[in-house]
């Protein structure tokens, strides 16, 4: 039977990059947009063009530039916004406008200052508004998690009313638990009219660690879109983060049987490029692309890996695209591995660009011995922006780069199942199958100059 697909809905660009230290200027958008195509997000949310300048352009070259996934604009429910979010989704092949007003009597009494009645008609009239424009328009009751019941039903099926296309129900400030938050969903859909007819959306945010359970408590309740955001970045403790739901919808298909897009092979490299954009780090023991989250370090855990990966390792490095830790980069590497670890981290280059990093990763090889991703995606930059050699001028001032002692990107990591299908994640519990039961692997602990050769070309 076919599994019910979920939409994912990235709003790293926008919420996301409403988080401290975050923002990315128009060209880094445009990258990250890109990634995020690749990746297969259906929905990019790609900012806020009343904003500022600099987000209505950002909006603009991501609308004309990409043409599979939809492309959302945010306003605030008043025809000022609409109208320049509709601006600046001109170019797009797939627009969505998404109008967003606060519902929870604390936001109309303390921020908006306006009565429910006054609430209720404004979303309706920016949603019609929007309609005018716009075929998919998506409607949000901000702090919906805090709002009274009773007035949420009634403004969700007002704004249904007036052409809403996607209802998003956001627990804005990350209150909700899992039980009340898929009760809420499920309590819509049995009060609204014409809910059946639109899709319903989630976006948790994560001040109590919840983002996840609630996204996923609210898909079980029937919401067929889940807005999220690489790495979990967003407002304060950030949004859902797009690599835990889909991996979880993935790897437990009997409690979430649910389908998405997204190209497993592509979380990695989409949650490096932000990090390097953005220069916010991802904390190590992130769960599904954190430096620690396939590394294994204890002995007993060392030996149950290299006796069945299956006993400390719920989903491969690969079906997440986290490159084998075995394939380190030093100075006896040659252009194809250099090559495959830039692609593997969201980089493609044509051949004169691959020269000159070549040259410039040699010089670093030749002095710290393993080069990490960290280390490439800060040389790949520098080429990029026409820097001096990263290599040349840390090599004199020895500050930039670690000493050679680094640690791997993946300490100790062992490959759970050697030669997998890159998008597969092999079951959590033994199954009984022969095949899976006696997967065995070499533990390779640390780079060795024969995996140099191999990998040298
Ligand atoms: O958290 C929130 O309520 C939002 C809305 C604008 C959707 O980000
Ligand atoms: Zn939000």
């Amino acid at each position: 039977m076919d599994r019910p697909r979920i939409t994912i809905f990235d709003t790293t660009l926008r919420d996301g990059e409403q988080s401290p230290g975050c923002s990315m200027n128009v060209q880094e958008k445009l990258r990250l947009a890109q990634q995020l195509d690749r990746l297969g997000a259906d929905v990019i949310e790609a900012g806020f063009p009343i904003a500022s300048d600099g987000d209505f352009e950002a909006v603009q070259s991501i609308a004309a530039s990409l043409r599979r996934p939809i492309i959302a604009g945010l306003a605030r429910a008043c025809t000022g916004d609409v109208d320049r979010a509709w601006q600046a989704l001109q170019g797009a092949a797939r627009p969505r406008i998404h109008v967003f007003l606060a519902t929870s009597d604390i936001h109309l009494r303390y921020k908006l200052r306006i009565t429910r009645e006054k609430c209720l008609e404004q979303a309706r009239e920016a949603v019609r508004h929007a309609k005018s424009l716009c075929a998919d328009v998506e409607f949000s009751p901000e702090d919906a998690t805090r709002t009274d019941v009773a007035f949420l039903c009634q403004v969700v099926e007002a704004v249904i009313a007036a052409g809403a296309t996607t209802v998003n129900i956001p627990d804005t400030v990350g209150y909700s638990m899992p039980e009340e938050y898929s009760y809420l969903i499920r309590t819509l859909r049995e009060r609204v009219a014409g809910i059946d007819k639109v899709t319903i959306s989630t976006h948790c945010h994560n001040d109590l660690g919840l983002a996840v359970a609630n996204s996923l408590a609210g898909v079980q309740a029937g919401a067929r879109q889940v807005e999220c955001a690489i790495n979990g970045i967003g407002e304060r403790a950030g949004n859902a983060s797009l690599e835990e739901i889909v991996m979880a919808m993935r790897v437990r298909p009997d409690r979430y049987p649910y389908e998405t897009a997204i190209a497993g092979e592509h979380l990695y490299p989409s949650s490096q490029m932000l990090a390097e954009i953005t220069r916010v780090p991802v904390q190590p023991n992130k769960a599904i692309i954190g430096r620690n989250a396939f590394a294994h370090e204890a002995g007993i855990h060392q030996d149950g890996m290299l006796k069945n990966p299956l006993t400390y390792e719920i989903m491969t490095p690969q079906s997440v695209g986290v490159p084998d830790s075995r394939l380190v980069l030093g100075k006896h590497s040659g252009r194809h591995a250099l090559a495959l670890r830039c692609e593997q981290l969201g980089h493609q280059f044509e051949r004169r660009e691959l020269d000159e990093i070549y040259r410039r990763f040699v010089v670093l090889a030749d002095r710290i011995k393993k080069v990490q991703d960290s280390h490439l995606l800060e040389l790949i930059q520098d080429v990029a922006s026409g820097n001096v050699s990263s290599s040349d001028v840390t090599g004199r001032q020895g500050k930039k780069f670690p000493p050679a002692a680094a640690t791997l990107p993946f300490p100790r990591a062992v490959s759970a199942a050697a030669g997998a299908n890159a998008n597969d994640s092999h079951p959590a519990q033994i199954s009984g199958s022969a095949g899976q039961a006696s997967v065995s692997i070499p533990f390779t602990d640390h780079h060795s100059e024969q995996e140099d050769y191999l990998w040298g070309v």
